[in-house]
């Protein structure tokens, strides 16, 4: 890789324009953080009110982290809701942040690609997806890249840029040179299931919730990670991360349906996501979950 990425010379010019589609916890993140950053971001979903809860979140965020209210409105004035999807032809990137379905995700490329300026990047923000399988249906398949952010994204300075095999090395180094850009932290990953974080705490989350399957209590299992120094137990983890997420990225560890744990799965089939839906393992108030004293 390092070769190719040497060979692939320069990245060029600062991003200055980020599209992101899916106005979810992850995509919302991603466009408050870039346009924090000073990039012109627009954020496209469906609805307007799939968009509005993630502005509103992006609004007092930057109300905490700017109090000069001059400041505040500049960066403000970066980020707009945009669900017809207009920012697409202007964007230099643009970043793909739906729920995790292959199809979905491939029909949404399939109405971006001919809209993209020809040089601009195409990333999704998968957690579990390989780049194989999205790019399939792309003119350009080797255009597209992981650009896998972390939950809160505002905190996590890890960006995970994946690349397939036939990735073009360009669109690497572009991915690179943008975590760059918004102060992330970059490693570059192969496009394989779980990439290199989810490969690794996966195995921790799911062992997590195998013991509160066998009954151990939830705020107990998270009382001892937290003991033995993780920032946050895995069972709240779990509930912040989503366990809709969570499933999605099981799947590609857990062999068939019928080793997902059943304590997982009810709590999923009822829509009980996590801190997103108020309630998962825990319920959730105030951004805070309720645990025991
Ligand atoms: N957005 C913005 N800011 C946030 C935030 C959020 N969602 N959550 C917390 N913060 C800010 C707080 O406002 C506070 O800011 P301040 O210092 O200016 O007042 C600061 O972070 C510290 O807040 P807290 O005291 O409440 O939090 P902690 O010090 O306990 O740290 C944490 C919070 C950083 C979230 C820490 O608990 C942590 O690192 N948890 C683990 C998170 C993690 O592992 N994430 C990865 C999940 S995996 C994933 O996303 C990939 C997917 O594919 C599965």
């Amino acid at each position: 890789l390092q070769e190719r990425l040497k060979s692939a010379g320069k990245s060029g010019e600062p991003m200055k324009h980020v599209h992101v589609v899916g106005a979810g916890v992850m995509g919302g993140d991603i466009a408050a953080w870039c346009a924090a950053r000073g990039l012109t971001v627009t954020l496209q979903d469906r609805e307007e009110k799939y968009v509005a809860p993630a502005m509103e979140r992006a609004r007092k965020f930057f109300e905490k982290r700017y109090p000069d209210e001059a400041k505040r409105n500049d960066v403000l004035a970066r980020l707009k809701a945009d669900v017809p999807g207009a920012g697409v032809p202007q964007a230099d990137l643009v970043i793909e942040a739906i729920y995790e379905n292959l199809q979905a995700k491939q029909e949404l490329y399939a109405r971006l690609e001919p809209q993209m300026k020809p040089n601009a990047v195409l990333a999704t923000n998968t957690s579990s997806i390989v780049l194989e399988q999205l790019a399939e249906k792309l003119t350009q398949p080797q255009r597209l890249i992981g650009l896998h952010f972390f939950n809160p994204v505002a905190r996590m300075p890890l960006v995970e840029v994946i690349h397939a095999a036939d990735t073009d090395p360009k669109e690497i180094q572009a991915g690179l040179a943008f975590a760059r850009q918004i102060d992330k932290l970059a490693i570059p990953c192969h496009s394989a299931p779980g990439f290199l974080v989810n490969r690794v705490l996966m195995p921790y989350l799911s062992e997590a919730v195998r013991a509160a399957q066998e009954g151990i209590p939830l705020a107990l299992i998270d009382r001892a990670a937290e003991d033995f120094g993780m920032p946050m137990g895995p069972i709240e983890l779990a509930d912040v991360v989503g366990l809709d997420v969570v499933m999605s990225v099981g799947k590609v560890f857990f062999e068939t349906g019928a080793d997902v744990p059943p304590v997982l799965a009810t709590r999923f089939s009822a829509k009980k996501f996590g801190k997103k839906t108020g309630e998962g393992f825990y319920v959730w108030q105030n951004d805070k979950p309720v645990k025991p004293p």
